[in-house]
């Protein structure tokens, strides 16, 4: 089954609303006429109602880095998959390794946010990776089973078209240290398979996994050419609409 190329930044903790519309302004011509694959911004939950409304019409995908599983309640600082919506974001990063080492995310957590953003209505791009000591040691093949498997957990009985994963070896985040194009193949072959012993073949094989960690212009393209890598997630190359266009244009 053929899986659409999904391109999109993470803008992290970066750009107030005001930024966010000028760095729209400034990618638009990137995306047009742009065909068979998706674009998609994850950006500040403060900043999704200004780029949403600056991409209307360009066929961007607006999201959120984080939600919380409830429909709303007394939990401060939170916000719900129907606010996301709300602003005019379709999609969430759920579980990205800054959450899961800053904010202390479990799987238990993740899991559930996960549900939540498939039973919502949102694209989920639910975020793996193993730290440089589990790469070392050989130990990220069992880490990122596990991580898969407790991640999923609460998914049964919802749809999964709307299901993404990204790998990022946290090893490679930020730090200008890509694996290279043969190791991501390798690791996301290992995650499919792992998709498939937990969710079936045909899932596992119309699940698009993302490779995320210092990906830039000049690397997207051999990073794409893998069999497994059907998509990237970026954080600091999807700040400046250049550089960002140079990927999704791979
Ligand atoms: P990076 O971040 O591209 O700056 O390495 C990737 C991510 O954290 O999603």
């Amino acid at each position: 089954m053929a899986r659409t190329p999904f391109l999109a930044g993470n803008w992290k903790m970066f750009k107030t609303g005001g930024e966010a519309a000028e760095f729209v302004e400034q990618f638009k011509p990137a995306v047009a006429g742009l065909t068979g694959r998706q674009v998609a911004l994850a950006v500040p939950a403060t900043a999704l109602e200004r780029t949403a409304a600056a991409a209307k019409g360009t066929g961007i995908i607006i999201g959120a880095q984080n939600l919380h599983w409830e429909k709303e309640g007394a939990f401060t600082g939170e916000i719900s998959v129907g606010m996301i919506k709300d602003a005019g974001g379709s999609m969430a990063i759920i579980g990205h390794s800054e959450r899961r080492t800053y904010f202390a995310e479990t799987d238990e957590v993740v899991a559930k946010k996960v549900a939540a953003a498939l039973s919502g209505g949102l694209l989920a791009v639910l975020c793996l990776g193993e730290n440089l000591a589990q790469r070392e040691s050989g130990e990220w093949e069992a880490f990122l089973a596990g991580q898969l498997k407790g991640s999923l957990a609460a998914v049964g009985g919802l749809d999964l078209a709307n299901l993404i994963v990204a790998y990022e070896p946290i090893w490679a985040i930020g730090t200008g240290k890509t694996a290279t194009a043969d190791e991501a193949e390798k690791t996301q072959a290992h995650v499919r398979k792992e998709l498939a012993s937990l969710l079936g073949d045909a899932v596992a094989s119309a699940t698009r996994i993302l490779y995320g960690g210092s990906v830039k212009p000049d690397n997207a393209a051999s990073l794409m050419a893998q069999p497994n890598i059907d998509g990237v997630l970026v954080g600091g190359a999807s700040l400046k609409a250049d550089s960002f266009s140079g990927i999704v244009k791979y």
